[in-house]
């Protein structure tokens, strides 16, 4: 993989170089509520602008439905990076029609431009390689060259990721480079006790990485939504509870096979319930009350770990020398039910161990709960890139750069 480096050093000044980013940022409304992922791509776009390239930046956010929707336009991620980068960011209202090439083409060196989100055009994201090359080609005459710096995105096969840098001279932005020699460190050589804490929602997205992790780590802490499906496995009752009951066959085989090979499977011994989902806008106080996870009353949620789960997790923490979570424990969002995240937080600050924060909600929920993110050996930008890393699979947008 070419560095950022060195494509500098072959020459940049004057020519336009197309940088895609993962500027998928949290928003509410047009306030960007979590800037971690425009931050990132920052020192990528600051080495082009001082080598004198003509830099486009380019990503998708959220998931539009391959057309044009104000509700996910990147103009509020273009003036942020203006404001972090110091300088005027050109932002072109359209992926590659007019305002794209107008504005591309108005760009002097070491000035930058954001072009509109990229899945509002139906090729970035199609599943059909024809349709994702036609845009790729319409992309690559905006450019003469190409920096992959989305890690966020690299398990993707879109256009963007994976057919353009087919079409130009490429390398690995900083970012890139940074994460998966992180993600290297998971995978080679890892320095033991290897402890990984998963959490989040659904179960069925982390099977992958579960079963990949069965081969490789001393311990899995399981907590947020899918430790229900883990709960009601273990016969409990979980209430009103978020279960995936069609999962429940492959978590058994997990618990059977972690026995087997002495891995240390642990889940929430007690838990925070209400009867309601909390309103996560108003956050106004909720009634919860914590109850023993083999004990749930009927009819209620559970919301967060509780208690006597955060000291055991902690414990199951304290002395690892690798620690990877992916995941919060809990509705974070709310004050009443972010315990569990910030306990497993505070729990990678104090171990002396490499912690790895990886992406998505997890590194967001650190942020926003105030932890100094320099506390952490590292926060990736990448929920679901890190995870299929993990789990072994070739990553489409790091396969692209390889040659
Ligand atoms: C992410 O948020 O994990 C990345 O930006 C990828 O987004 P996606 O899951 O919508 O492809």
């Amino acid at each position: 993989m070419k560095t950022i480096d060195e494509l500098i050093a072959e020459g940049v000044t004057g020519k336009r170089v197309f940088v895609r980013a993962d500027l998928n940022v949290p928003l509410s409304g047009t306030t960007i509520t979590d800037d971690g992922r425009i931050r990132a791509v920052q020192p990528t776009v600051e080495k082009l602008v001082a080598a004198g390239a003509r830099v486009v930046v380019a990503s998708h956010l959220g998931r539009p439905k391959g057309a044009p929707d104000p509700a996910f336009s990147l103009a509020p991620a273009a003036a942020r990076l203006g404001e972090l980068i110091d300088a005027d960011v050109a932002f072109a209202t359209d992926t590659v029609g007019e305002s794209a090439r107008a504005t591309v083409a108005a760009l002097g060196n070491g000035e930058v431009a954001v072009i509109e989100n990229l899945r509002f055009n139906p090729g970035e994201t199609s599943k059909d390689d024809a349709e994702r090359g036609a845009f790729a080609d319409q992309l690559a005459e905006l450019a003469d060259l190409y920096v992959g710096d989305g890690f966020g995105a690299v398990h993707r096969k879109h256009a963007s990721v994976f057919d353009l840098p087919a079409r130009l001279p490429h390398a690995a932005g900083d970012l890139i480079a940074t994460e998966v020699g992180v993600l290297k460190k998971l995978t080679e050589n890892v320095a033991r006790p290897y402890a990984v804490v998963l959490g989040g929602s659904k179960v069925s997205d982390k099977l992958g990485v579960i079963d990949h992790l069965l081969e490789r780590a001393d311990r899995i802490l399981i907590g947020g939504g899918m430790a229900y499906t883990f709960l009601k496995a273990q016969g409990h009752e979980v209430g009103s509870s978020l279960l995936q009951e069609d999962q429940i066959p492959a978590v058994l085989e997990y618990l059977r096979r972690a026995e087997d090979k002495g891995v240390e499977f642990v889940l929430p011994v007690d838990v925070v319930v209400s009867e309601q989902f909390p309103d996560l806008k108003a956050k106004a106080p909720t009634e919860h009350r914590t109850v023993p996870a083999d004990a749930m009353p009927a009819g209620f949620i559970g919301l967060d770990n509780g208690p006597e789960t955060n000291k055991l997790y902690a414990s199951k923490l304290a002395d690892a020398a690798t620690v990877f979570w992916n995941g919060p424990m809990g509705v974070f969002e709310h004050p009443d039910y972010a315990e569990g995240t910030r306990a497993v937080a505070q729990a990678l600050v104090d171990s002396s161990g490499f912690s790895v924060v990886g992406g998505g909600d997890s590194a967001a929920a650190v942020r926003t709960l105030g932890f100094d993110e320099n506390a952490f050996g590292h926060i990736s930008t990448g929920g679901g890139a890190s995870l299929e890393y993990l789990e072994g699979k070739t990553l489409p947008g790091l396969a692209a750069l390889e040659d």
